[in-house]
């Protein structure tokens, strides 16, 4: 199996696999500066909640490059301003946040260094983001690979794979994990509407290692799981609350619903790097609403008459009744949620 590398800075530029244009085209998405990287975030060049921390890291890293030459104070101010810019760049998954903030602590708690080596820490803590991150998803891929049956069905919803993270993947990196520990494991991908990362990424990477696998229209899960044709359902998170509630791609909650009617195993796989220690409940977590153009349109090509109203929302929170566990690289987190997530900060 080839590694697939969504993020990769090299010669002083960050290079991103274009995910809007992928399967159709595979082709990379080169970052100047950090202007661009957040660009590339917003218009999801490059998404899913790790992959994102990961690129704003190095965005980070590409504006120290570029006010390298100013003073200290002046340097510091014009960081302060990158940070929040690419900080805003999409509001749910707080891997931004908090990548964001592991790079700032860098500046401030090497105030002793000038300009030129404050670049060299924020460019090692960047890669070790990006590191880190590869061996995050391994830990958690065996954990969760616990939870899969030697021989089963997996229902997938959004893309968690390779892409969506600094390699390997969360909810992803499981079903990885099974397949490549023998199991004998068949898959079925929601296409997710409407930006389609299942249709477009996670199949492409389920076909890329020949893992058994259907794209299924996202309603079609309901009648899968009533059938019995499903055994465990893994997805990925954008934001954990200290209580369990998950905030996920469009369309998680509903099928957690269709799970817990039926006793189906509902996991979350994600990184301890997902959880807001910061908030309660998950009705603290923001919902970003997306350009209407995402509903209207199949490409360039408009679907629904002109006058029509969307509401476009690309996350929901599923609540933490419907969970039955959280798959972290530190374990399988059990209810209660709050005191054993309580437990895993440092
Ligand atoms: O809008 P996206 O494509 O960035 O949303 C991605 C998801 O919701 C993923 O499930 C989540 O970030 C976990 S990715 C490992």
């Amino acid at each position: 199996m080839q590694e697939l590398k969504a993020i990769e800075f090299k010669n002083n530029k960050l290079y991103l696999i274009d995910q809007r244009k992928l399967p159709l085209i595979y082709k990379k998405f080169k970052c100047n500066n950090y202007m661009d990287v957040e660009f590339a975030i917003r218009e999801m060049v490059v998404r899913g909640a790790p992959a994102i921390g990961a690129a704003a890291a190095y965005g980070v890293v590409l504006a120290a490059k570029e006010f390298v030459n100013k003073d200290k104070n002046s340097f510091i101010e014009n960081m302060n301003q990158a940070c929040s810019l690419l900080n805003k760049a999409r509001p749910t998954a707080v891997n931004l946040m908090w990548a964001i903030k592991r790079m700032k602590e860098i500046i401030t708690s090497n105030q002793d260094l000038n300009v030129e080596e404050m670049c060299i820490k924020l460019e090692k803590e960047a890669d070790r983001i990006l590191m880190d991150d590869i061996e995050t998803n391994k830990a958690m891929a065996k954990h969760g690979n616990k939870v899969v049956p030697n021989e089963g069905t997996i229902l997938t919803h959004c893309n968690t794979g390779a892409l969506a993270t600094a390699g390997y993947g969360t909810a992803l990196g499981v079903i990885r994990e099974a397949h490549y520990t023998g199991k004998n494991i068949f898959v079925y991908a929601d296409e997710t509407r409407p930006r389609l990362q299942g249709g477009r990424l996670t199949a492409w990477e389920l076909r890329q290692e020949n893992i058994p696998s259907k794209l299924i229209a996202d309603s079609v899960a309901a009648t899968l799981i009533r059938d019995k044709k499903i055994d465990v359902i893994l997805v990925g998170a954008d934001r954990i609350a200290l209580n369990g509630d998950t905030a996920n791609k469009i369309g998680t909650f509903m099928l957690s619903v269709v799970a817990k009617v039926y006793g189906i195993p509902f996991y979350i796989v994600a990184p301890t790097t997902t959880i807001d220690f910061d908030i309660e409940t998950g009705e603290d977590i923001e919902i970003e609403e997306r350009s209407s153009k995402e509903v209207t349109h199949i490409g360039e090509t408009r679907i629904v008459p002109e006058d029509m109203n969307v509401y476009n929302p690309a996350f929901d929170v599923t609540p933490n009744e419907n969970i039955t566990g959280i798959i972290t690289e530190k374990g399988i987190i059990q209810k209660p949620f709050k005191e054993n997530i309580l437990k895993l900060k440092k």
